[in-house]
């Protein structure tokens, strides 16, 4: 079997190295522009390919995505439509997401947003702390990440409610679902997390007026894709003092423009797209599986691209 990889900023060595051991009877090749065009892959393994891979590679059976969000890949010019996207299904993924958006909510429900403004005054000022269970943390997107997340914030005794695109019944945790009861949804957080795909839908979901309907002096953490969240419209319900503060690892441009007024702010946590990151060993484990079913011709879950997730 022929297995191609490319990965935009992945260690590449290291991946061909651990590829290499959990196939070691494949022709395992890391694609450039000089890779021989008479080599055709039977799988590819991409991570924010070039648009020249595809003009090159004509008997792909599927492509694994190196990690859960697939806008960049569907977004792709030139890319074979015929051939199903297979996604991370977390991989690995959720104790890291999980530990980024709880060192957000601790940030705020503990004060260190103002113990660190404090400290440049050198006061000395106590402020009561909320506990778990009087704050609700709302999940936007209850997928193979969201969903775990918000289960594990249950267990440590917050309220928890969700928003998906479909209907989901979660133990302990109240869930929302469309467009009609996102409203509803947004009014009862204290917490709102980002967890949705980047997707035509979800373009912009969170603009002025959906920031609006959160409460006064909720906090943002958004983990998902930063084009869900109009930036400058954040910016404004910061400065009117609607929004707490923000934790945000995702944006429309990344890196994010050196002159966005969001780099200057205090109430504002700023992080390089580094939430949860695609470890190898998970990712390749959950892809030899796949890989496996398809040559027997099982199903697979495959990227609906019409969705765009
Ligand atoms: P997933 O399993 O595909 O789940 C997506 C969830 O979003 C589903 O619950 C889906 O609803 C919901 N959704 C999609 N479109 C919607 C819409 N228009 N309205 C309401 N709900 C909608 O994805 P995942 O693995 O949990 O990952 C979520 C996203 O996190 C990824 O797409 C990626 O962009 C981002 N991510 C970021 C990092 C990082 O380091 N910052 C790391 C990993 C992932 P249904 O359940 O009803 O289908
Ligand atoms: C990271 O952003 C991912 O989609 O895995």
């Amino acid at each position: 079997m022929n297995i191609l990889f490319y990965g935009q900023g992945l260690a590449n060595d290291g991946w061909l190295e651990a590829m290499r051991t959990t196939w070691p009877d494949s022709d395992i090749q890391l694609w450039s522009a000089q890779l021989d065009t008479r080599w055709q892959a039977d799988y590819a393994l991409l991570w924010h390919p070039p648009v020249e891979l595809f003009a090159s590679q004509h008997q792909l059976k599927a492509i694994f995505n190196l990690g859960a969000g697939v806008d960049a890949l569907l977004r792709l010019p030139g890319r074979p439509t015929e051939v199903p996207i297979i996604k991370l299904r977390n991989a690995g993924m959720d104790p890291w997401m999980f530990d980024y958006i709880h060192y957000g909510v601790l940030h705020f429900g503990r004060n260190f947003d103002h113990y660190r403004r404090q400290q440049q005054q050198k006061l000395w000022q106590p402020h009561a702390s909320q506990a778990p269970n009087t704050r609700c943390i709302g999940v936007l997107g209850l997928g193979a990440l969201g969903q775990t997340v918000a289960q594990r914030f249950r267990q440590l005794g917050y309220r928890v409610q969700g928003w998906s695109r479909g209907p989901k019944s979660i133990e302990g945790i109240d869930t929302y679902s469309g467009l009609e009861h996102l409203g509803a949804f947004l009014g009862r957080c204290d917490v709102l997390v980002n967890l949705l795909p980047g997707t035509e839908e979800t373009c912009n979901l969170l603009n002025a007026s959906r920031l609006a309907q959160l409460r006064q002096g909720t906090v943002l953490i958004n983990a998902g894709r930063g084009t869900t969240l109009d930036p400058d419209a954040l910016n404004h319900a910061l400065d009117s003092g609607h929004l707490r503060g923000a934790l945000l690892d995702v944006f429309h441009a990344e890196p994010l423009p050196s002159d966005h007024p969001l780099w200057a702010r205090s109430d504002v946590i700023i992080t390089p797209h580094i939430a949860a990151p695609t470890l190898i060993d998970e990712a390749l484990q959950q892809i030899a599986t796949d890989m496996q079913s398809l040559e027997q011709g099982l199903f697979v879950p495959h990227v609906d691209s019409a969705q765009g997730y």
